[in-house]
């Protein structure tokens, strides 16, 4: 998890210190607290020295000698003995680990009890007519599938040139040898871990991001190292992307995640300036880059700029792999995805999953290429349920609980919820105890950022949404935070 900041990077992440009127070691060891516990500061990051920090600011170097002091006294920096000093989190490492995976239980055929409402995972449920019929045709397509062995490495030819259409469409020219069938985004990002990580590699991973992302690094031994995300006036996801730069020539990752449309969990957009920096940024340094593209059609109110892969067209240069799925946009349970790169990647990449699935499914492919073909037709009428429901999320939360902060996101399936307060964990558990199921902040990043943060997602209907808000105002009020202001009805 190593990164350096020199001193006037350090200074850039800090911002104007004299905002809120107030000066001196306190405001800046403050300052300092509130980036870490956000994650707009990665846990693990070396600090510059106080000489070269109080030259950057301008200011006494006694001033940053007592911050840091003070800041070692918080423990949210430490110091190692022949290496300089690093931030922190206080107690990182107890619990900030997670030991519960991030998929739902199975205590009931829908995964949940009926009097709880889940909002803990960011997945919709299906359309259940255009499944019905996706089914049907899949059905009827079938044998003319049964002659074959069945084992296809690469998926169906049929599925693989859906796939290729749809992203050359979006503006990432893709044929079908350059497509892989996969189940589900996730397991396109495994299986590109599993053929380019080694334990002991680095890989780049936005700071906050995916929690399987994480998980699986973690489990393939290597080291995951958190690129802190920026944020606008609006408090929207920014990429910084000297800061990108900054961390690959730094950490030389074997590889770095992003997901530049609808951000999990921040929902933020890649501007298309970025898109262009991150790719040359990439390029540059010779680092593969894996970009999960499985949110990229739930855009609720702009289309978002052509794939990230379409920046990258130089031959020979380090690859781009782009994933994606069904999961999103239609639904989870289809277990379908696809991963995208160059040729010789997929067969690396195909070589190693041949001792492990073998194969995807045909039925399932089926359908999801039946999917694939009204994809078009479906996605308005989802696009306009989602931002009905994300806009009724808004204004059920702003009313209950107006202390947090949420910015509109333009797309995705959650809000990015900052509480005020580094009180996501207790109100997690506070809210199970009423019925909730959430993901707590910091479940979101590695070293324990995050804890005043909270994602929301809107996947529900707005009856659920409303009950849900009510259980959180509850469990809010129950930590003892602040009184939550009266309960509105919403229409
Ligand atoms: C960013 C991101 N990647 C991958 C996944 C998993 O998707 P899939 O069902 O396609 O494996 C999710 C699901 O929430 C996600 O948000």
């Amino acid at each position: 998890m190593e990164q350096q900041l020199n001193g006037s990077a350090f200074v850039r992440h800090l911002g104007d210190l004299s905002a809120d009127g107030r000066a001196g070691y306190a405001a800046l060891a403050d300052r300092v607290r509130t980036l870490l516990s956000d994650g707009r500061l990665a846990v693990g990051t070396r600090v510059p020295s106080e000489r070269e920090l109080a030259a950057a600011l301008g200011i006494g170097r006694g001033t940053v000698a007592a911050a840091y002091d003070d800041l070692r006294g918080s423990g949210h920096l430490a110091r190692r003995r022949g290496s300089g000093t690093w931030t922190a989190l206080p107690g990182e490492g107890s619990s900030s680990t997670p030991v519960v995976p991030f998929a739902p239980t199975s205590a009931s055929p829908s995964g949940i009890a009926s009097d709880v409402i889940d909002l803990a995972h960011a997945a919709p449920a299906a359309p259940a007519d255009a499944m019905a019929e996706a089914g049907q045709e899949a059905l009827a397509e079938l044998p003319g599938h049964l002659v074959g062995p069945g084992y296809d490495l690469l998926g169906l030819p049929v599925l693989r040139g859906l796939v290729a259409d749809r992203l050359t469409a979006q503006g990432l020219p893709t044929t079908p040898d350059e497509v892989m069938v996969t189940a589900g985004s996730q397991h396109a990002h495994a299986l590109v871990v599993r053929a380019l990580v080694r334990p002991g590699d680095r890989v780049l991973l936005e700071q906050p991001t995916y929690p399987n992302a994480i998980d699986l690094v973690r489990h393939a031994s290597a080291r995951p190292v958190p690129m802190a995300l920026d944020r606008d006036a609006a408090g929207r996801a920014r990429w910084d992307v000297a800061a990108f730069a900054a961390g690959l020539r730094e950490s030389s990752p074997a590889l770095a995640y992003l997901v530049p449309d609808h951000h999990n969990p921040t929902g933020g957009v890649m501007d298309a300036e970025a898109r262009g920096g991150v790719a040359a940024a990439a390029r540059r340094h010779g680092v593969p880059l894996v970009v999960d593209d499985c949110l990229r059609d739930l855009w609720l109110d702009d289309p978002v700029p052509p794939p990230l892969g379409s920046w990258a067209t130089v031959p020979g240069e380090a690859p781009v792999l782009t994933l994606g799925s069904l999961s999103k946009s239609v639904w989870g349970g289809v277990r379908i995805g696809w991963l995208r790169g160059p040729r010789a990647v997929l067969r690396r990449v195909a070589t190693s999953r041949a001792s492990d699935d073998i194969a995807s499914p045909v039925l399932e492919q089926l359908v999801a290429a039946a999917l694939l073909r009204r994809l078009d037709d479906l996605l308005p009428e989802r696009r306009a349920v989602m931002a009905a429901r994300r806009d009724h999320l808004l204004t059920a939360l702003a009313r209950a609980l107006p202390d947090w902060h949420a910015p509109r996101p333009g797309g995705g399936l959650s809000l990015w919820v900052d509480l005020g307060a580094p009180r996501s964990s207790v109100l997690v558990e506070a809210a199970a105890r009423h019925g909730l199921h959430l993901a707590a902040g910091p479940r979101f990043g590695t070293g324990g950022a995050f804890e005043g943060f909270l994602r929301v997602p809107y996947t529900h209907p707005v009856d659920v949404l409303d009950d849900a808000v009510a259980r959180l105002a509850t469990a809010w009020e129950t930590l003892g935070v602040g009184a939550p202001a009266m309960l509105a009805p919403v229409v």
